[in-house]
């Protein structure tokens, strides 16, 4: 059976910067609450009315360029995203409409900030029993039209930030691929990060009483999803290295999601890693969700940080609960 390898990775943030003192003339916090809680500075957000699907297209145009493929060449889309464009249909076909090419399939995949694992995942298992030869594996989001930009959104609104990152994977049969990948869930937590509407369990899904009880808004009870992040994943990479006889020495790169610096500190501090074997950038990008960790590692493919040969390990959690792991051979 051949594995799947990345072929090129792309990511698209958008132009526009917000400092944490743009933020602290919106609502009351600071650059100083900021950086210490969560290490971030600075975040991109879209000019109203920016698309989810058109930042995901900037992003696949890249990897494209790169891969040397056209449009053309893909047989199938996964799209991760927790901002979709519309409540229905998901962004994998509007995405495909953009990029022009008609009948091949778009999966769509609802798991937050383990979007693009859980993705990896499927298009993993479709790409080694030759399913599918060339995917499109996609996290995207756009967080800055919802949030709550007075004090009464602070805890949540200072932390999302807008962008987009591609995978084109496919099979090789060298050695090198992807090695494993472990996905979780928890439901028990699912109302400790997320957004209760609008949504069917809501008569009517959507009214101006569910907006006027903020109910279109992230909530989030910050320290507990803290506490379930920084051993879940910590506890999904021993795993994954367990499950291919490794240890954390031989982790070349880590690239946990990026939802907090602290929270990448503990993961770092747990397994041992030195810092130059794990990768933050969530002082210029904040939390992107289902796009940080493609994000992230096209930025450190481009600073040259991956070889052929080395061991990169992606990890995440987030709303639901859900969080995922998975071991690359570059
Ligand atoms: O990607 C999905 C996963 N998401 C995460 O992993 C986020 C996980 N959680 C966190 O990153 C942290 O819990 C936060 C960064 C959200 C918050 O940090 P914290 O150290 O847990 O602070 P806290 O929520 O306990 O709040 C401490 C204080 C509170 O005031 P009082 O009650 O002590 O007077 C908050 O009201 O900080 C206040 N606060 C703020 N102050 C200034 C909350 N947000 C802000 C703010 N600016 N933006």
């Amino acid at each position: 059976m051949p594995r799947t390898e990345f072929i090129a990775t792309g990511f698209y943030v958008p132009p526009r910067v917000v400092t944490n003192d743009e933020l602290a003339g919106m609502m009351d916090t600071s650059d100083e609450w900021i950086t210490q809680r969560s290490g971030i500075k600075t975040r991109r957000w879209v000019e109203p009315g920016t698309t989810c699907a058109a930042v995901a297209f900037e992003a696949t145009t890249t990897a494209l360029t790169r891969a040397g493929m056209k449009a053309a060449d893909l047989d199938c889309i996964v799209f991760a995203t927790t901002t979709p464009d519309h409540f229905f249909p998901g962004n994998g076909v509007y995405l495909q409409r953009m990029l022009g090419i008609p009948g091949i399939p778009a999966l769509d995949v609802r798991d937050q900030c383990s979007g693009f694992i859980y993705g990896l995942s499927v298009a993993d298992a479709w790409i080694r029993t030759g399913q599918y030869r060339r995917i499109l594996l996609v996290g995207a989001e756009i967080q800055s039209p919802g949030l709550d930009l007075t004090t009464a959104g602070r805890d949540t609104a200072v932390l999302f930030g807008d962008g987009a990152g591609v995978a084109i994977l496919g099979p090789t049969d060298a050695d090198r691929g992807v090695l494993s990948t472990h996905l979780y869930a928890d439901g028990q937590h699912a109302e400790k990060l997320w957004m209760d509407g609008p949504g069917v369990s809501h008569v009517p899904w959507i009214s101006s009483e569910l907006i006027a009880a903020g109910k279109h808004r992230v909530r989030m009870e910050g320290r507990e999803v803290f506490k379930h992040a920084s051993t879940c994943m910590p506890q999904s990479v021993m795993t994954a290295l367990h499950a291919n006889g490794l240890t954390p020495a031989d982790i070349t790169l880590l690239i946990p999601h990026q939802a907090n610096l602290r929270i990448s500190e503990m993961v770092q501090k747990q397994l041992g890693l030195r810092d130059d074997q794990v990768v933050n950038n969530i002082q210029k990008y904040g939390n992107t969700t289902a796009a940080s960790i493609p994000i992230a590692l096209d930025e450190a493919i481009a600073d040259g940080r991956l070889k052929r040969g080395d061991l990169l390990v992606l990890t995440a959690f987030g709303s639901g609960f859900t969080w995922a792991s998975a071991a690359i051979r570059w």
